[in-house]
């Protein structure tokens, strides 16, 4: 029997205007300074940031700002916060803005709170002894970051996109307004939902024996974000659809729907990461564009997975065996990807890789897992990999 830890510390505050405690949050830490840390532009068009200074200014509450964080955030960026954090001794970091923003934040508060080279703790060279606190203010429900252990950050010169898992990083807090996500394009949303999917997914396909209340937890959450995701699509402004999303997008990655579990697969998202880190490309787009073909390519090994995935979570009817059964849920699942405009192939993604970039983003995949095999349900080698994506073009 072996032994499981569920750490979530981070305080969630939820609901419409969630946001406006955050100065009073902020000056109970009794920290100095804060380095208010945004993205490029939506919170401030949205009238958030004007609010939160708001609040931070009401309590008193000293800060320096850095934005400009975009998508697959940047190493530069992070160095850049990391000389302004040192410089104006900032004790304290709030992110305001999606996964990307919260993730620079984390990647600062590691490089403000130790020493040497911050991609050093992304490249498992060595392992961060501290990170700064961090709040965050989440404008999307997607990568979860708000009460995950990740951070993902995309060294720029080389194009590698590498994750530094710690709890360290978890946040403090998390004010969650589901309000704030109305002004998400459509893509965006969408994006979010599939990523929201996924993280609960990559739990779920594991090699470990069926848990009831887990199971049972991960059936539940992926069946919510499959109607709410469609709900959006049709009405945006719905409130209901708003907070049930993401709400389902942090605790799809604060490690419950995985409790007791070897943890899953997570070959999708590396093999994801690799094509961000290639291609530049929206993290949902690129899971959706992969995930059925990872899911053929793997289904035999884990029926046991695959089949109750069919039954229980995409509600198809049964097959001639359970081989075809798993194929319909997974058709069923790109059928659902398609419905709310993601791609499900890398030309619908609007990449399209040579075998060169195929082998290279393969070769990758594997150098991140430390030169061994990908994954759970099939351990993948290089050749494995390549084939996948190939067969997702
Ligand atoms: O920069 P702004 O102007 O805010 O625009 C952003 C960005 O263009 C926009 N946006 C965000 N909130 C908005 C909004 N636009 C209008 N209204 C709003 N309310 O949305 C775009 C995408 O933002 P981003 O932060 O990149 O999205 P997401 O939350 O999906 O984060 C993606 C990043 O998180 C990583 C991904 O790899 C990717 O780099 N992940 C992080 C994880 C973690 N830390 O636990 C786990 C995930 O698996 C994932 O890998
Ligand atoms: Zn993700």
């Amino acid at each position: 029997m072996s032994v499981y830890i569920y750490f979530t510390p981070t305080k969630v505050i939820f609901g419409r205007g969630a946001e406006d405690q955050v100065g009073s949050l902020i000056q109970a830490q009794g920290c100095k300074k804060v380095l208010l840390h945004y993205g490029g532009g939506s919170a401030r068009r949205s009238g958030l940031l004007d609010r939160v200074e708001a609040s931070l200014d009401g309590a008193g509450v000293a800060y320096v700002s850095l934005g400009g964080v975009v998508p697959n955030p940047r190493l530069s960026l992070v160095y850049e916060g990391i000389r302004l954090a040192r410089a104006e001794g900032v004790d304290f970091l709030l992110a305001v803005g999606g996964g990307s923003v919260i993730d620079s934040a984390k990647a600062i508060g590691y490089g403000v709170a130790n020493e040497g080279d911050v991609w050093d703790f992304f490249t498992n060279v060595r392992k961060p002894a501290a990170c700064l606190p961090i709040g965050a203010i989440p404008t999307i429900a997607a990568a979860g970051s708000e009460m995950s252990w990740s951070s993902v950050i995309t060294e720029e010169k080389e194009g590698l996109k590498r994750a530094c898992n710690n709890d360290l990083s978890r946040p403090v807090f998390a004010l969650m307004n589901p309000e704030l996500t109305m002004t998400l394009p459509p893509y965006q949303t969408a994006c979010g939902c599939a990523d929201v999917l996924m993280h609960t997914m990559e739990r779920y396909f594991n090699r470990e024996a069926a848990l009831e209340l887990t199971d049972g937890f991960a059936e539940a959450l992926l069946r919510t974000v499959l109607r709410y995701s469609l709900v959006l699509r049709d009405r945006p402004e719905d409130y209901q659809a708003r907070a049930e999303i993401m709400w389902a997008g942090s605790l799809s990655h604060n490690g419950i729907t995985g409790f007791g579990t070897d943890g899953g697969d997570w070959s999708t998202h590396k093999m994801e990461h690799e094509l961000s880190g290639m291609f530049d490309v929206a993290h949902g787009a690129g899971l959706t564009a992969v995930w059925g073909s990872w899911a053929r390519y793997v289904c035999r090994e884990r029926l046991e997975r695959f089949v109750p995935f069919a039954l229980r979570v995409m509600e198809v009817a049964p097959a001639e065996d359970d081989y075809h059964t798993a194929l319909r849920g997974i058709e069923a699942m790109e059928a659902f990807f398609r419905s709310i405009g993601m791609p499900t192939t890398l030309t619908g993604l609007g990449v399209s890789p040579t075998d060169a970039q195929i082998t290279e983003m393969a070769e990758k995949c594997i150098q991140a897992v430390g030169g061994k095999t990908l994954g759970v349900v099939k351990p993948l080698t290089v050749q494995d990999v390549a084939a996948i994506y190939q067969a997702a073009k």
